[in-house]
């Protein structure tokens, strides 16, 4: 169902991941994966393309279809009038970001987080107030509940931008940790956006704890973003999930339907795409394979590397630190080994010294990226 990921094949997409370097780097950053489209997405695309079905986004059955999903794989039952097709998750963000705090005042991330989360929090006039995630001995990042008390006790803070399963680091947050942020949260009176965007590709041994799903008193200021676009990696079809928490955060979104209209093919594919559960199934075994398989790699050629396998999705997020290639790694693992990895300081100071592999591909892709990996350390 993945298909083989020859590197021909892919070497013909026009995408991002495919066109932002020469032909000689294996990129392996921007978080596209390689492998063949779920059949039924193909089929819904090609039957929308076939009567000329590509005017403005209708949300058709997305909300139904969504609330199946979840209530099958993540234990939530959504109300599918609270849910919306929006054009994609950083877009709904930031219409809810400006539409809910005021001009200048601060938003909480908790570093080292999603690149975008500096820049689109910025780009909405808002300033970005950190509240590092704490990483312990064993290399594993928590979320800590005294940096977060901290910055949202600044009384200019007014939101709290969550990502849940966490992108770099791959936590998957529990229902404690998700509690004491939202009772932390709720005491300040901040609004909560949760990015769930990687909630469908949780791991074997790990449970997604959708924030909604908690019913917590502080659903009343929150807005949930998720799509179908990581998970079957149709990101160019331009189609998020936004879940309003309440009637006045629904208001909200309704306000700005225009800004956040869906692409139609988008919202055609996602339809499918939540019903396409084998392909979603062999996908979450293929990631499986591929973290532990990346644990042996990494011991193998680069033992210096330091990786917590993630439990959710198709990133790693490595540390670098004792390989001697300075804050950037990806740079020299760039100009060196002619492999594209994500550079750890563009998710935050935290990041310096880091760099993100995309492990989305096959295992022979990503052997070679570690082989390539290797060689620059060693030239
Ligand atoms: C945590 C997180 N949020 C948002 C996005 C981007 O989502 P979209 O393309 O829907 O804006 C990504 C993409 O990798 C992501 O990892």
């Amino acid at each position: 169902m993945l298909g083989s990921c020859s590197l021909e094949a892919l070497r013909k997409r026009k995408s991002y991941k495919w066109s932002s370097h020469p032909a000689d780097v294996l990129p392996a950053f921007v978080a596209e994966m390689d492998f063949d489209l779920a059949a039924p997405i193909v089929e819904a695309v090609t039957a929308a393309l076939a009567i000329g079905d590509c005017g403005y986004g209708h949300k058709g059955d997305l909300g139904e279809v969504f609330a199946v999903f979840a209530t099958r794989r993540l234990r939530w039952s959504p109300d599918p009038s609270r849910v919306y097709a929006i054009p994609d998750v950083m877009t709904g963000i930031a219409e809810v970001i400006q539409a809910v705090t005021p001009p200048g005042s601060g938003v909480v991330i908790n570093p080292p987080v999603y690149q975008p989360f500096f820049y689109r929090i910025r780009l909405a006039g808002r300033r970005v107030v950190e509240a590092p995630l704490r990483r312990g001995d064993d290399g594993r990042y928590d979320l800590d509940p005294d940096a977060l008390d901290r910055a949202l006790a600044d009384p200019d803070v007014r939101a709290y931008l969550l990502c849940s399963p966490h992108n770099p680091t791959g936590r998957v947050w529990s229902r404690p940790q998700l509690l004491t942020a939202a009772d932390i949260c709720q005491r300040h009176g901040a609004f909560l956006l949760v990015d769930e965007i990687h909630a469908p590709l949780v791991l074997a041994g790990a449970q997604q704890v959708p924030f909604l799903s908690l019913n917590h008193e502080l659903s009343e200021r929150t807005v949930s973003f998720t799509s179908a676009t990581k998970a079957w990696n149709i990101p160019g079809l331009k189609c998020g999930v936004a879940i309003s928490g309440s009637p006045r955060m629904s208001a909200v979104l309704q306000e700005r339907w225009e800004a956040l209209l869906a692409g139609q093919v988008g919202v055609l594919a996602s339809v499918a795409a939540y019903g396409a559960l084998p392909w979603l199934d062999a996908l979450l075994a293929q990631l499986d394979e591929n973290r532990a398989r990346l644990s042996q790699l990494l011991g193998d050629h680069l033992p210096g590397v330091r990786y917590v396998p993630p439990e959710a999705s198709f990133l790693a997020w490595l540390d670098c630190r004792t390989l001697g290639l300075g804050y950037d790694p990806a740079a020299a693992f760039l100009s060196r080994g002619r492999v594209a990895l994500s550079p750890g300081p563009g998710f935050g100071t935290q990041g310096r010294g880091f760099a993100r592999l995309n492990m989305g591909t096959s295992p022979e892709l990503m052997a070679e990226a570690v082989r390539r990996m290797a060689a620059t350390v060693s030239s």
